[in-house]
This record gives C-alpha cells, structure tokens and sequence, in this order.
C-alpha cells in the first residue's frame, strides 16, 4: 500500500471553478479504491462547502506564520482531506484565485506560495504525525513549487506533476523571488526563471520526478509552439519521463439512471425519458417546446480556449437553420455580451444563462441532443464524456482529450457501433459550421443517430483504468 499525498487548490464538491475540481475530487477516490493510502491537501478557503466532520489535527510554523491543520472527510467518501488553514489568505469570500471583477487576487503569489511550503511540511512529516508519503502528487501551477522545493531536501518522497492545462503557469515579477524568498539554487532558466518571471509551473515541470497530462494526445501536443507557450522545449526534454493519462468521470455524480438532478433518469434503454428532459429544458430556457428540432447545448467558461469566437462567427449561420440552442457559461465579458445580443435576436431560438450552475449543467447534459465543444485546444474535456454519458452527441474538434475520447462518426464507425460524435479538424467557422451540418443530417435519420447514442452511452469513462495507470507511475518512481 502506497501512502500519496494529492495536492490541490480546488476538488469538487468543496470547491470548483473548472475540470480540475471534478478531477480531483475523483481520481483520489478511484485510488483509495485500489486499497492505496491517500490524503488530499487543499487550502481551506472561505466557500469551502464542508459536509463532514471538521477537527484540529496540529498546527506548524511556516514562514513565521501559524498555520493550523484541519481533518475532514471528501464528501460521500473516505478519503481524508487536510485543510491548510491560515485565514489571512484563504479566509475570503469567493472565488479561489480571482475578485468579484475577475481580477487575479493580488498576493496570490504569496498565498500559494505558502501553500506549497505547508504541503512540503507536511510531506516531511516534520510535524511528526507519523505519515510521510510516499509519493507527492502535484496539480497545475498552483502546487508547482511543492516538487522545487522538495528536491532540495533529504530523504524526500518521489514527485508527480499533473498539467491540466498550460495556459495557466502561475507567472509573477521577479521581484516576487526575494518577496517570497525562493532558494537561490532554484532561481535560474534551467529552474524557476522563465523570462525574467517567477513561474511556479516550471518548478512541476522541470523538478518533479514524473510529470503527466490529462490525456494521451495533449501531451504530445505540448511538446509543439503551437501548444507549448514557450515551454515546449522543456517538455520534450522531458519525453522520457512525461506522460499523459486520460481522465475518467465521476460515476456517482454523473449517471443519468440516478443523476438526482434529473427530472427523468433513463438509460440507453429508455432513450424516450431523454425527451421528457429534453421538454424540460426548454422550458426552463423558455424555447417553445418542440420535439423534433435539435436541441445544441453548452456549458463552459466562455473563453477563446473553449472556441467560443467560432460558435459566434457561425451563429447568424447557424440560426437560420431549424434548431435551438442553450448556453450556460461566463467568462469573458466581450463573449458574453455578444452571445447575449444574439439570443435577443432570436428568443424563439437561442437561451442563455450567464452564470455558474450545477444542477442546470446536468439538466443540460441530459436534454440536449448535441453537445458543442469546439475548443482550440483541450487537455482533456470532461463535458464530452458526461455527454456521450448521456445519449447527448458532442460536436469536438480534434484536440487533446477531445481526440482521445470521441470517435467520429463514418460509415465504418457506424457499422462497428464505436461512432459517438462527430470530430471535425480545422478551427475554423467553416469546419464548425460543416460539422454542426452533418450533425443535422445525422439527426435527421433517427436510426444513425440511436446508435450513435447508445455506443457513446455503453463506453466505459470510469476512473478505473486511469486510476491503475497512475498507481503504476507511482509504483515506478
Ligand atoms: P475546463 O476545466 O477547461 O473548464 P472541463 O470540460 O474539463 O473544462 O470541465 C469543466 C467543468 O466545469 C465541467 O464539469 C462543467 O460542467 C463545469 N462547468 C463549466 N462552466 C459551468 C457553468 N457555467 N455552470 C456549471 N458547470 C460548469
Ligand atoms: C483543465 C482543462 C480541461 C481538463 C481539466 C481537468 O481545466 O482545460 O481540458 O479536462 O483541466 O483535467
């Protein structure tokens, strides 16, 4: 039995701004469920949605500063959860890295900083709690200075990186490194240094023993300028010991023969429950009520990554056709303000909702008839595999996670029951366009499209495979 330390800044359900919340609130289950030892660490910020159980564990001196130790319990779980406790930094109101206006908190440096030098604490047992990991594993930039500054200690446990996604590096002055007292022997190129920044991604990408990615084709993707952001080199320097690792999906949450959310559960079986969830979300969106019309979804951070300037280029196009579609995102203003205008344009058409909302997001999953997820690029995407889940039919482009997980729909995928979506390459308005026609021509043939839903809802995107390629990483180390 391993003991690993999972480290964090958000796991769903205490707390999620994205996929990496619904990944870490997962996978640490899914290798506990390998009989492994594993604890999750995560900063115990203010809109921390806590259901269990909450005790003191013990306190430590960190950069002259008190920080308590808190136990608690991964909702509906047993894996154990230490909460880093240090109010002046986390104790605030709402999101974990942005204010109200979407602006990045302005210590964020130094609240994750301090983050990583508890973790490194706590994996050295120097509290004596008589638990020192075996391995470390680290996820995105938020946690990147955790393997840095373990290589410089003695008898440490073996590091591993996750990148779920390389636009995001935790970028900060170089006049962070002496605010934050970063060790001499890191602060060069071949080290924390990225022109002239602090970069905190580089201490993952560069110090931890083994780094991985959220899916097979990403990873090699990140390996090119175009995916790279100037990190490219380093990752194919680091090709031996760099992997990518597809993500699953969370059963429990997202089944739709038990999802509590739902209106109507159904299964691959009662495919016409679908349509009362269908009926439903119109509804709620206030579209006229109508059965035969395809109905396109999408949910998601509305920014270029998820190719939100496609859909709006293709939109005048698009609402000239006999379809609804229904949103549910935020994110850039811009995008928001012009997706709005439009729905204005043609109520009868096209419904959005600028906000966050998990229950409307599985309502969505499960009434829509396509998903759209043309993203630029896509470490992964979780929002394609709930929908195939859920007899919905994503329209993805060839992308990281996207690639891996959709199998697009062929005359020879049809007739071997794997076609699932449909995948189009370009990222461009024409390809997406093309793609949203052949969707329409799919739809029109009710039965292409029944296999299409039922091959995406009988593939297996549970944790399990993922989870014992992780256990093998580790056992590696
Ligand atoms: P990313 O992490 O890049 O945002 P993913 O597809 O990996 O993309 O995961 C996004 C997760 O966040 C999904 O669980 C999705 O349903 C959820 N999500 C995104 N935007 C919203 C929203 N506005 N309301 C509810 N859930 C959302
Ligand atoms: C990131 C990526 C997304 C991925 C998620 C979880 O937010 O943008 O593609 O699914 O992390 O790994």
């Amino acid at each position: 039995m391993k003991k690993i330390l999972f480290v964090t800044s958000e796991a769903h359900p205490l707390i999620k701004t994205g996929g990496l919340a619904d990944v870490c609130g997962s996978l640490p289950k899914a290798i506990a469920d390998l009989n492994q030892d594993i604890k999750l660490i995560i900063p115990n910020y203010q809109a921390l949605k806590k259901t269990e159980d909450v005790r003191f564990l013990f306190s430590l001196r960190v950069d002259n500063r008190n920080i308590n130790i808190l136990e608690t319990k991964l909702p509906d779980s047993h894996v154990v959860v230490w909460l880093v406790d240090y109010p002046t930094y986390y104790n605030i109101p709402g999101n974990p890295y942005v204010d109200e206006l979407g602006e990045p908190w302005a210590n964020n440096a130094a609240r994750f900083a301090l983050f990583c030098r508890v973790v490194v604490e706590v994996a050295m047992d120097r509290a004596y709690q008589d638990w020192k990991p075996d391995v470390v594993h680290c996820n995105d930039w938020q946690c990147g200075l955790v393997p840095a500054l373990l290589s410089l200690e003695n008898d440490r446990p073996a590091t591993v990186f996750t990148i779920h996604n390389m636009a995001y590096q935790g970028l900060f002055p170089v006049s962070d490194v002496a605010i934050l007292n970063i060790p001499g022997q890191l602060w060069h190129p071949e080290g924390l240094e990225f022109h002239n920044n602090l970069s905190f991604i580089k201490g993952g990408l560069v110090y931890s023993d083994y780094v991985t990615t959220v899916s097979p084709t990403y990873a090699l993707e990140i390996q090119t300028s175009e995916y790279g952001y100037g990190l490219e080199g380093l990752l194919e320097y680091r090709k031996d010991s760099l992997g990518g690792v597809i993500n699953g999906i969370d059963l429990d949450q997202w089944d739709p023969e038990t999802d509590a959310s739902l209106p109507y559960n159904f299964s691959e079986i009662s495919l016409d429950q679908k349509r009362l969830n269908k009926t439903a979300l119109q509804t709620k969106f206030l579209l006229p009520v109508k059965d035969n019309v395809p109905l396109f979804g999408l949910i998601g951070r509305l920014v270029e990554q998820k190719g939100i300037d496609l859909i709006l280029e293709c939109l005048p196009e698009m609402m000239e056709m006999e379809v609804q579609f229904v949103l549910l995102g935020s994110g850039d203003k811009v995008f928001e303000k012009k997706l709005q205008a439009i729905a204005l344009q043609y109520p009868n058409k096209m419904s959005i909702n600028i906000g966050y909302d998990e229950g409307l997001s599985h309502l969505i999953e499960a009434g829509a008839d396509v998903f759209l997820m043309p993203s630029r690029f896509e470490p992964c995407g979780l929002n394609q595999m709930y929908s195939q889940r859920y007899g919905t039919i994503p329209i993805v482009r060839k992308t990281g996670g996207l690639a891996d997980t959709v199998t697009d729909t062929l005359p020879e995928t049809l007739l071997n029951n794997s076609a699932s979506g449909i995948v189009f390459n370009e990222a461009s308005a024409g390809s997406l366009l093309e793609a949203i026609k052949r969707a329409l021509i799919l739809y029109s043939t009710p039965e292409y499209w029944k296999k299409m839903q039922v091959s995406g809802m009988k593939k297996d995107f549970s944790w399990q495979k993922s989870a014992e390629k992780y256990l093998s990483i580790y056992d590696s180390l």
